[in-house]
């Protein structure tokens, strides 16, 4: 006997997350009238952190208690497409990055219409990588830079000293150079965000007390070639994770919650293990690494100064 009457199958999505939450969504047998798509990630970015939202999925503060939303080190946003929230501050110091949302929202179907000519190939690729940028509109220089992002090795974004794109060519298969549906779904859910390039403490210095803060820093290496930290030509040092500890201490006092997620270094555990903060372990797997062996699971750590269930900061 099928668990579900046949009129329901047509609509099971085709992505193993979608496939994951609609058979959780249907473990009480309650069958939805409609599979409703929800905004996703459109770049792939070192650090990303989609495959660890389920774990991070208990400890997300209600959004009734919760303010205005900030996430100043924003990559491909997958907290701000899973939470969704009503009022949102997105932030990141890679100014290409931040245009490329900007483009997404404000004419989503000018990226798409520039997206669509281009080619997974090898010569292509090296053609529109040595374009200059400022010779495009800015929907051309976000299709360039989504181009670049699915096709690229490894979906990495690497600038060398001149801040110039410099990945070389990734030898996908069939990457889906323009997914539409998933470049409108996001321009819905960035309508009336605001987008800032800055440095993260400048982007927090308004957050008030009720907000919340969701900081995903260039991790502290677990060793000296283990983490990917290049994602911009100024890179992100000791000084700069110790400048993050004081900004957390001081939302802390304003009454912000925070979440923080960040490796396991001793570091980590000097800066944030004090009895204020709440330190949980994540298993994630690695990806960003030439050698495969290194590649498997490690333990990160997801950093809270607020306790789940009761909310109230620390
Ligand atoms: C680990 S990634 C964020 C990944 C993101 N959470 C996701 O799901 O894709 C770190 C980001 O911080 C940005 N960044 C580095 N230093 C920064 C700074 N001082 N202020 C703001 N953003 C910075 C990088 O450009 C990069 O996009």
């Amino acid at each position: 006997m099928p668990r579900f009457p046949w009129r329901v199958f047509w609509c099971i999505p085709n992505r193993k997350q979608d496939a994951e939450a609609w058979l959780r969504y249907n473990e009480g047998m309650t069958i939805p009238k409609t599979y409703v798509k929800k905004a996703a990630p459109f770049l792939k970015w070192a650090g990303g952190k989609q495959r660890l939202l389920p774990q991070y999925e208990p400890y997300f503060p209600p959004r009734e208690l919760t303010g205005r939303y900030f996430e100043p080190f924003v990559g491909s946003a997958a907290v701000f497409f899973h939470l969704q929230p009503a009022h949102a501050v997105l932030a990141d110091r890679n100014d290409k990055l931040i245009e490329v949302y900007e483009a997404v929202r404000d004419e989503v179907e000018a990226v798409i219409a520039a997206l669509k000519p281009h080619r997974n190939e090898s010569a292509y690729y090296y053609e529109v990588r040595a374009q200059d940028p400022c010779k495009l509109t800015r929907a051309e220089r976000a299709a360039r830079l989504i181009y670049l992002n699915k096709t690229c090795y490894n979906g990495l974004y690497r600038e060398n000293s001149r801040g110039e794109f410099n990945v070389p060519f990734g030898r996908y298969k069939n990457p889906r150079i323009c997914d539409e549906e998933r470049l409108r779904l996001a321009s819905q859910v960035l309508q009336g965000v605001s987008l800032q390039v800055a440095d993260f403490e400048d982007v927090v210095s308004v957050a008030e007390e009720g907000d919340l803060v969701y900081f995903d820093p260039p991790y502290v290496p677990l060793s000296e070639t283990s983490s990917f930290t290049a994602y911009h030509r100024l890179g992100f040092g000791e000084a700069d994770q110790r400048r993050l500890a004081d900004v957390v201490e001081s939302l802390t006092e304003r009454g912000c919650r925070v979440m923080l997620s960040n490796s396991s270094a001793p570091l980590v555990y000097e800066l944030y293990d004090n009895g204020r903060f709440l330190l949980v372990p994540v298993q994630a797997r690695r990806n960003i690494n030439s050698k495969a062996d290194r590649r498997g699971p490690v333990q990160e750590l997801l950093i809270l100064n607020y306790t789940p269930g009761e909310w109230r900061v620390r």
